[in-house]
C-alpha cells in the first residue's frame, strides 16, 4: 500500500515538474561550492529555491542539513526534499581505522558493526546517501586508493561489500538510523595503468569480470541503493559513459534498480577524455550509459536542454532517471518526513560505546609483520622512547577520509602509551617531519632520547594526505628523512619496535630486516594510539591479517597471489622461469600474513566428501590448536586450486575462511563448507562453468605455499 501510494506520488511529481526541474534532480553539488568553488558567483540557495539542484554532498550537522532542507520542502514549487549526501568510508565523526586496515579482521560482522555505528552517526547528522563503500579491488600499492578498499582478493572483497551494504542500509532504509549506500568506483578503478591515479584501464574481459566486478556484484545483490562508475576510462570507454557496463550488465543482467551517481565532474570530464565535444554530448553519453545524477559536472544542468534539442537523448530517457531519483528519496522516507534524520541528541547517543568499537576494531586490524620476542613490551619497563613523525600526529591517525572526525581528538601513539604504561616514562621526539621540513637538532634530541631508553617505539610512514585520492606514489616507502632518522635510531643499539601509519604496504624491506618488531598500524582512526598501545602491550593479542600482498620492491607490482602458474613456474634452480634475476618473485609477506604472541598449529585437513557433484556441499574440516602461551585469534584461509581446466586457473583462489578464538592449550575442530558449484570459473564466453575433474583444496594461515595444508578433491560430473 505505502509502495503503492509512493509510486503515485513519483508519477504526480513527474507529470507536474518542468524540464528545468526534473533536471534538477539529476543535478547534485557541493554544498562548499558556492562559497569556495570555481562558481563563487551561484547563489545555491537560491537554485535550490527554483529547483535546480536536487541533492548535495558535503554538507553535515543537524542544524545546517534541517535548514537547508526546509528550502526545498518549504520554498520550492513541488517542495521535493534534497538527498544530503557525504563520504562516510570509515566512520563519521568517530573514526574507525580505513577500509583496508579494517579488511585485515577478515571478519563481515565486524565490518558490518562499524557501518551501521557509522550510518548512526552521519543519519543523525542529517545525511541520507553516503558514498561508501569502495569497493575497488587493487593489487598495486602505487595507487592511493589503496588504502580506500579492501585490497586485493575478490571474494574477500564481495564479503566486504555485503557487509557494508547491510550495515550502512540496516533493516530499512526508510529508518532514521539507515543511510542508502553507493558501491564505488564501478569500471576496475583499481587497475589504473601504473597506478597513476585517473589514468585508463586496459585490462582483460576476463580480469574485469573474475576480479574488479565481484564486489560490485556482491553490493548489488545485497541490495546497494547506489553505484558510482569511476573516472577511468576502461579500454577508451569513461565508466560514465560505458552503457555495456552500467546498462547491459549492472541493470539488465544484475537487475540493479537503484541510482547511479557520477563521481564529482566525470560527466562533464567527458569532453575531457575525449569522448565528447561538449556538454550537451557529454549529457547524452551519460544519460544513455545509465548515469542518474551529475555530481559537480554541472553537465546536466547545462548539456541535457541543447542534447534534447540536437535529439541527443529523449524525454522518456531524463523521466526514467528522475524516477530513479525521486524512488530513492522515497525509499529513504524523505517524502514522508524530509527531518527524520538529523537530530542533535542522536549524534551524541552512543558516543561511548562508538569510542570503544573503534578501539577495538582498530587493534584488531593491526598486523604484526615481524617480531623477534621483543613484543609483548616487558611489564617493568621504566622508560621508553616513543620517536618518529607519526609519533604525536593526531590528524594523520585519520587518514585521508576523516570524514567529520575531530583530528584534535584523535589518540596519538605517544597517547595511548602514556595511557597504558603509568609507571613507565614515555619520552617522545619527533626526529623529522613526514615528508620534509628543516630538521636540525631534531634528529640528536631523538637519538638521545632513544640512548636513554629501554625500549624505542618508532613510528615511521605516511602522512594521511600521502594516501587516498590524488595521492599516487611511484615509490611507496619512507617519504622524507625519515629512512636517514630510522638508520639512525638502529644504530642506537637499543630493541626498536617499528610501526607503520600508511593507507599502504611500504616498501621498506631494510627497515623490516633490521627492526626488532614491525607492524602495520595503517591509519587506524580515532583510537589509534590506544589499540596500538593494546597491541605492544599484550592486552591484546595481535590477530590482523593482510588483505594483500606486501611487496618487497616496487617493480614486482601488481603482485597478488591469485596468479596463474604460467607454463614456466618460478624457480630458483631454473634461470628460464618466471622470476626476476634482481629480486625474488614472492612477496615479502603473503596475503594472509600476521603474526600472533601466541602460536597456533593447523592439522588434520578432511575433506568431505571426497568425490562430490554440482550442488554438493563439501565440508573441509581442520583442528586448530593453540600451542602458545596466550590466549588468541587465529584466521583460517580456505584455498582451492583447479589443477586442468580449459581455461588456466590460479595457483590459489580463496574460497572460504573462518575464524576461532583458543585459550593456551585448546583445540578445535573447524569446518568450512565449500559449494562445489563454488568451483565453476567463466568459460571462453565468460559464463559461469563447472569442470569436473581433480581440485586441491588448501587450508593455512595465509597464501603462503609453505605454510599450507593440501588434500584433494574431485568433481564429477552430474
Ligand atoms: C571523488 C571521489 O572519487 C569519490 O570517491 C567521492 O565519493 C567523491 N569525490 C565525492 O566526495
Amino acid at each position: 500500500m505505502a509502495q503503492r501510494n509512493g509510486m503515485k506520488r513519483i508519477e504526480a511529481l513527474l507529470a507536474a515538474m518542468t524540464l528545468e526541474e526534473k533536471i534538477g534532480q539529476l543535478t547534485m553539488v557541493s554544498f562548499g561550492w558556492s562559497e569556495t568553488g570555481p562558481n563563487k558567483s551561484v547563489d545555491i540557495r537560491a537554485e535550490i529555491r527554483a529547483g535546480r539542484i536536487g541533492s548535495l554532498l558535503n554538507i553535515w550537522g543537524a542544524d545546517e542539513t534541517r535548514a537547508i532542507q526546509r528550502l526545498a520542502v518549504e520554498e520550492t514549487r513541488l517542495g521535493v526534499p534534497l538527498l544530503l549526501a557525504f563520504d562516510v568510508l570509515h566512520g563519521h565523526r568517530t573514526i574507525f581505522p580505513i577500509p583496508l586496515a579494517e579488511a585485515a579482521l577478515f571478519d563481515p560482522a565486524a565490518w558490518e558493526r562499524t557501518a551501521r555505528e557509522a550510518a548512526l552517526e552521519a543519519a543523525a547528522d542529517g545525511i541520507a546517501l553516503t558514498f561508501a563503500p569502495m569497493l575497488d579491488v587493487s593489487r598495486d600499492p602505487r595507487w592511493g586508493r589503496i588504502a580506500e578498499g579492501p585490497g586485493e582478493d575478490p571474494v574477500l572483497a564481495a564479503l566486504f561489500a555485503e557487509a557494508k551494504v547491510r550495515g550502512f542500509q540496516g533493516g530499512d532504509l526508510a529508518s532514521a538510523g539507515s543511510l542508502a549506500a553507493t558501491a564505488k568506483h564501478i569500471g576496475a578503478y583499481g587497475a589504473v595503468t601504473a597506478g597513476r591515479d585517473y589514468a585508463s584501464v586496459d585490462i582483460s574481459d576476463r580480469a574485469l569480470h573474475e576480479v574488479y566486478l565481484p564486489p560490485f556484484r556482491a553490493a548489488v545483490a545485497a541490495g546497494a541503493a547506489a553505484v558510482m562508475p569511476a573516472f577511468s576510462d576502461l579500454a577508451g570507454t569513461p565508466a560514465s559513459a560505458n552503457a555495456t557496463l552500467l546498462r547491459g550488465l549492472l541493470r539488465e543482467r544484475w537487475g540493479f534498480e537503484g541510482v547511479v551517481v557520477s563521481d564529482h565532474g566525470a560527466v562533464a570530464e567527458l569532453v575531457v577524455h575525449g569522448v565528447a565535444a561538449d556538454l550537451a554530448e557529454a549529457a547524452a553519453l551519460a544519460l544513455a550509459a545509465g548515469v542518474d545524477i551529475d555530481m559537480m559536472g554541472m553537465a546536466y544542468a547545462q548539456g541535457l536542454v541543447p542534447a534534447l534539442e540536437r535529439g541527443r537523448v529523449d524525454m522518456g530517457a531524463i523521466d526514467a532517471a528522475v524516477r530513479r531519483v525521486l524512488q530513492l528519496k522515497e525509499s529513504l522516507g524523505l517524502f514522508d518526513d524530509p527531518y527524520r534524520r538529523g537530530s542533535a541528541a542522536g549524534a551524541a547517543a552512543g558516543a561511548a560505546s562508538r569510542g570503544a568499537l573503534a578501539r577495538d576494531v582498530a587493534r584488531r586490524s593491526i598486523v604484526l609483520l615481524t617480531n623477534n620476542g621483543v613484543l609483548p613490551l616487558a611489564r617493568d619497563l621504566r622508560r621508553i622512547a616513543v620517536v618518529g613523525p607519526l609519533a604525536m600526529a593526531a590528524a594523520d591517525m585519520l587518514g585521508p577520509w576523516a570524514g567529520a572526525g575531530d583530528p584534535a581528538r584523535a589518540v596519538t601513539m605517544v597517547a595511548g602509551l602514556r595511557a597504558a604504561l603509568p609507571q613507565c616514562e614515555v619520552v617522545f621526539a619527533a626526529g623529522v617531519e613526514v615528508d620534509s621540513g628543516e630538521t636540525r637538532g631534531m634528529i640528536e634530541e631523538a637519538l638521545a632520547a632513544c640512548r636513554a631508553a629501554e625500549v624505542v617505539v618508532l613510528c615511521l610512514g605516511e602522512g594521511a594526505q600521502m594516501s587516498g585520492e590524488a595521492a599516487s606514489r611511484a615509490q611507496p616507502d619512507l617519504p622524507g628523512r625519515q629512512r636517514q632518522f630510522a638508520e639512525a635510531v638502529l644504530a642506537v643499539g637499543r630493541p626498536v619496535v617499528a610501526l607503520l601509519s600508511s593507507g599502504r604496504p611500504l616498501m621498506v624491506p631494510w627497515l623490516i630486516a633490521r627492526a626488532d618488531a614491525v607492524l602495520a598500524t595503517w591509519f587506524l582512526g580515532s583510537e589509534a594510539g590506544h589499540a596500538v598501545a593494546d597491541v605492544l602491550t599484550g592486552r591484546w593479542n595481535p590477530s590482523g591479517r593482510l588483505p594483500l600482498s606486501w611487496p618487497v620492491d616496487t617493480g614486482q607490482i601488481p603482485i597478488f597471489y591469485g596468479q596463474r602458474r604460467t607454463g614456466r613456474p618460478a624457480d630458483p634452480a631454473e634461470r628460464y622461469s618466471s622470476k626476476y634475476i634482481d629480486a625474488p618473485a614472492a612477496p615479502l609477506f603473503p596475503f594472509g600474513h600476521g603474526l600472533s604472541y601466541t602460536r597456533f598449529t593447523l592439522s588434520d585437513l578432511q575433506v568431505a566428501p571426497a568425490v562430490a557433484g554440482p550442488h554438493d556441499r563439501v565440508t573441509v574440516a581442520v583442528t586448530v590448536a593453540n600451542e602458545g602461551p596466550v590466549d588468541g585469534e587465529e584466521t583460517v584461509l580456505l584455498f582451492v586450486h583447479d589443477l586442468v581446466a580449459s581455461v588456466a586457473r590460479p595457483v590459489l583462489e580463496l574460497k572460504g575462511m573462518a575464524k576461532v578464538r583458543l585459550a593456551p592449550g585448546e583445540r578445535q575442530v573447524l569446518h568450512l563448507i565449500l559449494p562445489v558449484d563454488d568451483l565453476a570459473f567463466l568459460d571462453l564466453d565468460l559464463k559461469p562453468r563447472l569442470e569436473p575433474g581433480a581440485f586441491k583444496v588448501y587450508v593455512g594461515p595465509a597464501a603462503d605455499p609453505e605454510r599450507l595444508l593440501e588434500a584433494s578433491l574431485s568433481v564429477v560430473g552430474d
